[in-house]
């Protein structure tokens, strides 16, 4: 998917496969993230992505991995917003969501249109549903994945947490 996409700012966004290249950008926009946010991203204490892991996020096993991003203008033309990804994807498989968007660009749906092409992209290579972890107390992924169709549930190993699932059906 290559394509662009209006905010509800009223601006083209263009959103991409991720790419090597996008590694800096990746920790500067996870850098840009609140304590919390970071938090709610990666469910234990991560306070800085470390060159090995953005090389790692920005290089992603096309066999394995969906990863789009959204890409900035003005003051953060260069940079990447944010974007969505699942791991774990092949045919009957069931791949892991994550989601992020830089403060700055928040509310403006790029997240959900994020996430709504990476799940269209599982979908298609065969995956029989997309799951996450969310944290309780995250409103917004909470919002944004009920709107989505998402059901969720307590995690019974951790309470803390919600299952957020989402079986796939192919197209058509
Ligand atoms: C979760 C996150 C990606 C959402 O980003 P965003 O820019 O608010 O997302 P969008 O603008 O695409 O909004 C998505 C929907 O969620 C809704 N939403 C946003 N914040 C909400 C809140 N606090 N409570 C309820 N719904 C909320 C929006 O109204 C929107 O719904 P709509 O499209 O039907 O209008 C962002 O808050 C973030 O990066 N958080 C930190 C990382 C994180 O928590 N990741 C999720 C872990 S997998």
């Amino acid at each position: 998917m290559d394509a662009v996409i209006q905010g509800k700012d009223g601006n083209d966004y263009r959103i991409r496969p991720i790419r090597p290249d996008d590694a800096e950008s990746l920790m500067r926009g996870y850098d840009a993230l609140s304590p919390q946010a970071k938090w709610f991203r990666m469910l234990h204490a991560v306070p800085h992505l470390t060159p090995e892991m953005a090389a790692a996020y920005s290089d992603p096993d096309p066999d394995d991995e969906i990863c789009l991003v959204v890409e900035g203008q003005g003051a953060l033309t260069g940079e990447i917003l944010g974007g969505a990804r699942v791991n774990g994807v092949g045919p009957g498989k069931d791949g892991e969501f994550a989601v992020s968007m830089r403060p700055e660009a928040r509310g403006l749906g790029l997240a959900r249109r994020a996430l709504i092409g990476v799940i269209d992209i599982a979908r298609d290579q065969g995956c029989a549903s997309v799951w996450g972890s969310v944290a309780r107390r995250n409103d917004g992924m909470r919002g944004l994945a009920e709107r989505l169709g998402f059901t969720l549930r307590i995690d019974p190993e951790d309470k803390t947490l919600l299952l957020a699932e989402l079986p796939l059906h192919p197209p058509g």
